[in-house]
């Protein structure tokens, strides 16, 4: 036998004998558009659109339009065999069932903004559902006070966009980065900048509507509330796709105020992020005062910024004399403030300087350019940290390079609906940390270097944070916490991740996921396991 017929054989053997393992795209795109076809019917003309094989000339472009990290837009980084862009429902349906058939897995992707790429990469043959076509929002002034029945293609920006549109003083408490995909965004958690305020973004959806394992669509009231509770929070892609929600939109005053103050701690920034503790989570829940520490980026003569970012939904003066009184080491001025609408204050948050002279429409923009390298981790902080540790913490950021730890209040309003109520645990936490790493070198060294030092900040915030488990945000995706493959340990290794991610909220979930998936065909690296067969 000659070598290149047993590398031949060797290859075939690793193609067929194990579906999923390292199948040829050309065979699976033949096999899917065969499956597709007899599925939905579609014309050979549309289906150039619709199903993409990677010799097609829209699958890179399409590819790479939803990557928002860097990291995972190299050669290297594994590619789908197919990418399938539906543009009708029946679409999905068909490509759940095709994709089933096939034994494959199948990577859902709405906004792509996964910390960790996982709706677009997979290290076993996979097909990616693009959900980008599926955009359309209705907005319906006269339903319960304002609705809105929103694709999970669509941006939130698209979503904020479109309610400007009908009302200055209607809003939607959700993330404040206009790119980020409603279908993650919102099956996650979801939060923003009116956290406090109104809670989560989840607490405000009405009704869904999912294609589910046997490719039916289901609503609220046909999925039933156990699934419909699982999906908000639990992450949709555990569970089926989901096509659109229906979400309640907020009340907002016609003013709102928005501030920034940056210190060194040559500045009292130390007296003023350990005060910030104590008055941040318990303030008027119209105030989000964010804090991002940074350590030094270019040199190390810098010491660490300390830059506040705050929202308030009232006017100048009276933020102002709140945080006299309560917050004197912010130091806020009224000259530090600028009173917007809330439309405006997003384009704010987007770093516009002259709010005025920029037209919401820059909130339509799907294409950010080019992306960073990015890493993010998370943790929950439950109680003060004191003033000597704080300082230490400090010292210690200042030994690293490009990485921030972003602190955001909880408090407020956020306590109001139950742990149990929706899928996500944290609601009586103190405050968040996202632990945040971003560069450009696109050399492995800096990756290893930047990914290290945030996974040092995470070992040093360890005794300052939450514990047993030590819990993380579904939506700030960190596969360091643990992954799946899904093998005969499935549920132990969910576990892992499940705990930090739902705490108590885990049980119900993997109830859930064995009842609606019992094949587990829903799967990713951190998706929800199936209870073990014994146990069922
Ligand atoms: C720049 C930036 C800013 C951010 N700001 C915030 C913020 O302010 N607040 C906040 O809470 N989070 C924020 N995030 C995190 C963000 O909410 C999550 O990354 C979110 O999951 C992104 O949703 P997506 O649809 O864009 O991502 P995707 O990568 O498309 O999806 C994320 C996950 O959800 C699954 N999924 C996506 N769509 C569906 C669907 N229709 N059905 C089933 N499963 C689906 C995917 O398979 C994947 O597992 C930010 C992220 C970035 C990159
Ligand atoms: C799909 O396949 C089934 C079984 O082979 C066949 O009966 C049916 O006619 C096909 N439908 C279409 C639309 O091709
Ligand atoms: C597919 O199209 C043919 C011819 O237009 C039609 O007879 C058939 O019912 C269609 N099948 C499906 C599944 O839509
Ligand atoms: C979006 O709305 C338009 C107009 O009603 C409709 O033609 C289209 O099919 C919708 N798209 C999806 C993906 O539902
Ligand atoms: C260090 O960075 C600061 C701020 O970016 C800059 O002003 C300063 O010149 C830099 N110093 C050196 C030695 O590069
Ligand atoms: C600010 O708002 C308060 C109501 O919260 C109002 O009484 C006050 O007059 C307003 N001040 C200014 C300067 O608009
Ligand atoms: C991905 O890489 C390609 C090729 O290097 C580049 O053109 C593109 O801008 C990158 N995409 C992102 C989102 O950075
Ligand atoms: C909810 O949070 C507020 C503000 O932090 C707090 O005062 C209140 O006691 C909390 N309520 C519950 C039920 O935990
Ligand atoms: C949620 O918790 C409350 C109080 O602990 C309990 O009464 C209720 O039954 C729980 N709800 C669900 C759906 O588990």
């Amino acid at each position: 036998m000659n070598k290149t017929y047993l590398i031949f054989l060797l290859f075939f053997a690793a193609s067929y004998s194990s579906p999923g393992a390292a199948a040829d795209p050309a065979n699976v795109y033949e096999d899917f558009v065969r499956c597709f076809k007899n599925k939905t019917n579609i014309s050979d003309e549309d289906l150039t659109d619709v199903v993409l094989p990677r010799t097609s000339v829209f699958f890179t472009p399409v590819l790479r339009a939803y990557i928002r990290n860097a990291r995972f837009n190299t050669s290297s980084t594994p590619k789908p065999s197919v990418i399938v862009l539906p543009r009708v429902d029946s679409h999905v349906q068909a490509a759940v069932i095709c994709t089933k058939t096939l034994n494959l897995q199948l990577k859902i992707r709405s906004g792509g903004h996964d910390y960790d790429g996982l709706s677009y990469v997979s290290a076993v043959t996979f097909i990616v559902l693009d959900l980008s076509n599926f955009r359309n929002i209705t907005v319906d002034m006269k339903d319960d006070g304002g609705s809105a029945w929103v694709q999970t293609g669509a941006t939130l920006g698209e979503l904020f966009y479109r309610i400007w549109e009908k009302s200055e003083v209607h809003a939607f408490p959700a993330g404040i980065c206009p790119t980020v995909g409603v279908g993650g965004h919102v099956s996650g958690g979801g939060y923003g900048h009116m956290i406090r305020k109104f809670g989560l973004t989840i607490d405000y959806v009405v009704d869904a509507t999912i294609v589910d394992v046997s490719g039916r669509v289901l609503d609220r009231k046909s999925m039933g509330e156990d699934l419909f509770w699982a999906i908000r929070g639990g992450g949709a892609g555990s569970f089926g796709v989901v096509l659109a929600f229906k979400v309640k939109l907020v009340e907002v005053p016609k003013t709102v105020t928005v501030f920034r103050i940056d210190k060194t701690t040559d500045q009292n920034a130390l007296d003023m992020v350990y005060k910030w503790q104590f008055v941040a989570p318990r303030t008027d829940p119209g105030l989000f005062i964010r804090v991002l520490l940074a350590s030094p980026t270019k040199n190390k003569t810098q010491t660490v910024n300390a830059k506040v970012r705050a929202l308030y939904l009232g006017n100048a003066s009276d933020v102002v004399s709140m945080m006299a009184k309560e917050f004197p080491e912010l130091g806020l001025k009224i000259d530090d403030c600028k009173e917007m609408t809330w439309i405006q204050s997003l384009l704010w948050w987007m770093n516009y300087k002259d709010v005025e002279k920029v037209k919401p429409g820059v909130l339509l923009e799907r294409d950010p350019g080019s992306a960073k390298f990015v890493k993010r981790k998370s943790d929950y902080v439950e109680k003060e940290i004191t003033k000597p540790e704080l300082n230490r913490l400090i010292q210690q950021l200042e030994t690293l390079d490009r990485t921030g730890l972003v602190l955001n209040p909880y408090g407020g309003n956020l306590n109001a609906t139950a742990t149990n109520e929706t899928a996500f645990p944290h609601r009586h936490k103190l405050y968040k940390i996202q632990h945040s790493s971003t560069w450009s070198d696109p050399r492995p060294e800096a990756d290893r270097l930047y990914v290290g030092s945030l996974r040092t900040t995470y070992r040093i915030m360890t005794p300052f944070v939450s514990k047993n488990p030590r819990s993380s945000y579904l939506n700030y995706r960190d596969v360091d916490i643990g992954v799946n493959d899904h093998g005969k340990d499935s549920y132990r290794k969910g576990e892992i991740y499940g705990r930090k991610y739902f705490g108590e909220n885990f049980d119900r979930l993997v109830r859930v996921k064995t009842a609606v998936d019992p094949e587990n065909f829903f799967r990713n690296e951190q998706s929800i396991p199936t209870l073990p067969h014994k146990r069922r």
